[in-house]
């Protein structure tokens, strides 16, 4: 088991990537404190895991929320006493072509990737730092450094995610806190748009090499990886598990 005892968060953990990482987390060993807006999926999520023998506990919160994301911090120090893995994971889109997108668009997504990862992280840093031990794991997109079509906004917070990334690697490495980045390829209901429009399908799968979606359960290792011992000697690195889409 790579994941022994450890303690970690998954945000955006009631469906689709989140899900699964939460789940491969638990069978790696961890303690699993599976987060999400959505308490109804994220207790569906918590209990197959404690079914299958697994530790996992569900939380409602909304990372965009400072409160909510204090709260629900406390709440996993509380039951399990610290807080080793952190995954930022929660996303949200709202497409608009950009002349028509509305700030309050722009606002929602920035909200949950930037400020939503920023304030997870910052209720969870000080423990780690304290602790000199740490795992915190962003999620970009290839988005984030091709740019996309009706998605300036998920495009500049998966962009923005990037430089948190490597800002967090810098600063935290003398704390031997570890901090990556992971761009999942399409996969999941974010997603499904695209994987079923008769007019994007094709040619969005022509533009991956291994020329098929990802099922979320095979990204879930590099999760895993960057949770692990593992990778104690990487930090500040962007993992494309992808199918080659961003090879460039
Ligand atoms: N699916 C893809 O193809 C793909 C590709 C690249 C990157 N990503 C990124 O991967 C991550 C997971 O995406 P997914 O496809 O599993 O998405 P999803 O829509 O299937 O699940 C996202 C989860 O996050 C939760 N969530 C949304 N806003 C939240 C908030 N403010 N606070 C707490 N929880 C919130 C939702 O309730 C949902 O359960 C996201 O960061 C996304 O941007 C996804």
């Amino acid at each position: 088991m790579q994941l022994k005892d450890r303690v970690a968060i998954v945000t955006g953990a009631g469906q689709g990537i989140g899900a699964a990482v939460a789940t491969a987390y638990a069978r790696e060993g961890a303690k699993v404190a599976v987060v999400d807006m959505n308490l109804e999926t994220a207790a569906a999520v918590a209990a197959q895991i404690n079914a299958a023998g697994g530790q996992a506990i569900a939380l409602a919160c909304n990372v965009a929320v400072r409160a909510d994301v204090t709260a629900m911090a406390e709440q996993v120090t509380q039951t399990w006493g610290r807080v080793d893995i952190l995954v930022n994971n929660a996303g949200i889109t709202r497409t608009a072509m950009l002349h028509k997108m509305t700030e309050q668009q722009w606002q929602d997504v920035l909200g949950v990737h930037l400020t939503g990862s920023f304030n997870c992280l910052q209720a969870v840093v000080g423990g780690m730092i304290e602790r000199r031990y740490g795992r915190i794991i962003y999620v970009t997109s290839a988005a984030g450094v091709l740019g996309t079509i009706g998605q300036i906004n998920y495009s500049a917070a998966k962009a923005g995610i990037l430089g948190m990334t490597k800002s967090t690697a810098k600063e935290l490495a003398r704390y031997n806190i570890t901090a990556n980045a992971i761009a999942p390829g399409a996969s999941t209901p974010m997603t499904e748009t695209i994987r079923t429009d008769e007019k994007f399908k094709d040619k969005y799968l022509e533009r991956i090499p291994l020329a098929r979606w990802a099922e979320p359960e095979e990204i879930a290792p590099v999760f895993v990886f960057f949770a692990s011992d593992a990778s104690a000697y990487v930090t500040g690195q962007i993992l494309a598990a992808d199918g080659g889409m961003t090879i460039h």
